[in-house]
C-alpha cells in the first residue's frame, strides 16, 4: 500500500511498483491487518505521529533519516516499537556504501591504528532546497545531510561525541526566497580524543557533475583513508549543456534490478522481518544522531561550544 497526502503521487507510485491500493491517511495503513511493515518517508519533521501510529497498530518500522528532530520524539518512536515489541531501524544507508564499508572494516580490524581525525563533507547544490524539497524551510541541510554525516561519522569513530562546536550562516538561500540556513561547519570532539570536522552546505552550483558531493578523510595513526564517491569519474557522461557523474553504486538498475547500497539498506531491513533478525541500525543510533544534531544547532545559535551529556 502507498500512502501520501497527494493522491496522485501516491497512485502514480503505487500502478509504478505494483502496490493493490493508494491511500492519503496512514491510518489505513496502520489499519491494515495484511501490512506487516511499513517505510516512513515523509519529511524530516513529520515522522514522530506516523512512526508511533504505525508501531502501535504492531508493524515492524523503518524510518527514514533523521529519525525526528527532537530527542524527545525520537523517544517516543523507540518507545512506542519496544511496547508494541516491533523492530525499528533508521535508514542510515551509507552504512551500505561499498568504500565506507571498507573504512569501518579496516577501523575494525586495527589496520587504521588508533582513529584520530575525520573530515566528513556532505553537500547538496542548490536544486535541493530550491527545486526538490518542498519543506527545506521546515528542515535544513543540518537535519537532511548532516544527520547522515554524524551518523557516518560516529559509526567510523566507534563512539559519540561529548562536545561540539558549530558555524551557520542563513543569507544566500533565503535571498534566493528559502529561509533555511545555507551551511554547517561543525567540529566534533569525542571522548578518546579523536576530532571530526563536518561541511553541510546547500549551495553548490546546479551546474555541478552531481547533486550531492561527498568526500571523506580517515587519519588514524596506521594508515589515512580517502573517500570521494562523487567525482571517482567511474562514469562521466557527457552531454552538450552538461557533464555528469551517472549514479554508479547508490540506485542503479543492473539489467533491469535496481540495486545498490541505498537498495541494500532497504534488503536488510526486510531480511530482518522476514527472518526475525535485529536491524543494524537501531532506533538508538537515531536518537544519538538526533541528540548531536540538536547540539549542532544550539552552539551554531549561540555561538558557543556544547557539551553533549548522556
Ligand atoms: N536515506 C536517504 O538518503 C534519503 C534521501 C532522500 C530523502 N530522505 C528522507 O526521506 C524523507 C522524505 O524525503 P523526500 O525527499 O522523499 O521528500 P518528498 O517531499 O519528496 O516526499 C515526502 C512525501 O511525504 C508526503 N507527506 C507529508 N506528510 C504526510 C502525511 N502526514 N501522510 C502521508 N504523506 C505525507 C508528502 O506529500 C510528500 O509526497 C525525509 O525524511 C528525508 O530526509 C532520505
Amino acid at each position: 500500500m502507498v500512502c501520501d497526502l497527494n493522491v496522485e503521487r501516491a497512485r502514480k507510485i503505487a500502478e509504478k511498483y505494483g502496490a493493490p491500493r493508494a491511500v492519503t491517511d496512514w491510518k489505513e495503513v496502520a489499519a491494515d491487518e495484511t501490512i506487516d511493515a511499513v517505510s516512513v518517508a515523509t519529511p524530516d519533521f513529520a515522522h514522530t505521529e506516523i512512526a508511533v501510529g504505525i508501531a502501535s497498530a504492531g508493524k515492524q518500522l523503518l524510518v527514514e533519516k533523521p529519525l525526528a528532530t527532537t530527542v524527545a520524539e525520537c523517544e517516543q518512536i523507540i518507545a512506542a516499537a519496544k511496547k508494541a515489541g516491533v523492530k525499528l531501524m533508521v535508514a542510515f544507508h551509507n552504512r551500505w556504501s561499498p568504500p565506507f564499508h571498507e573504512a569501518h572494516r579496516l577501523v575494525e580490524t586495527g589496520e587504521v591504528g588508533q582513529p584520530r581525525f575525520v573530515y566528513y563533507r556532505l553537500s547538496n547544490t542548490t536544486f535541493v532546497p530550491t527545486k526538490m524539497l518542498a519543506w527545506a524551510e521546515k528542515s535544513s541541510v543540518l537535519w537532511f545531510l548532516g544527520s547522515h554525516a554524524i551518523d557516518m561519522t560516529c559509526w567510523l569513530l566507534g563512539e559519540y561525541p561529548n562536545r561540539v562546536y558549530s558555524v551557520s550562516r542563513r543569507e544566500v538561500l533565503k535571498r534566493k526566497g528559502v529561509d533555511t540556513p545555507d551551511f554547517y561547519q561543525s567540529t566534533l570532539e569525542f571522548p578518546s580524543g579523536a576530532v571530526a570536522s563536518i561541511e553541510n552546505v546547500w549551495l553548490l552550483q546546479e551546474s555541478a557533475p552531481s547533486v550531492v558531493d561527498v568526500k571523506c578523510e580517515l587519519i588514524g595513526t596506521a594508515a589515512s583513508i580517502y573517500i570521494d564517491t562523487t567525482s571517482n569519474r567511474a562514469l562521466e557522461i557527457q552531454r552538450a549543456e552538461k557533464v555528469q557523474y551517472g549514479d554508479i553504486i547508490g540506485s542503479p538498475f543492473i539489467h533491469g534490478k535496481q540495486v545498490g547500497f541505498q537498495v541494500e539498506a532497504m534488503r536488510h531491513f526486510a531480511d530482518c522481518v522476514v527472518y526475525d533478525r535485529e536491524p543494524l541500525i537501531p532506533g538508538e543510533v537515531g536518537l544519538e544522531v538526533t541528540r548531536v544534531a540538536c547540539a549542532i544547532e544550539e552552539s551554531a545559535k549561540t555561538g558557543k561550544p556544547v557539551e553533549i551529556e548522556r
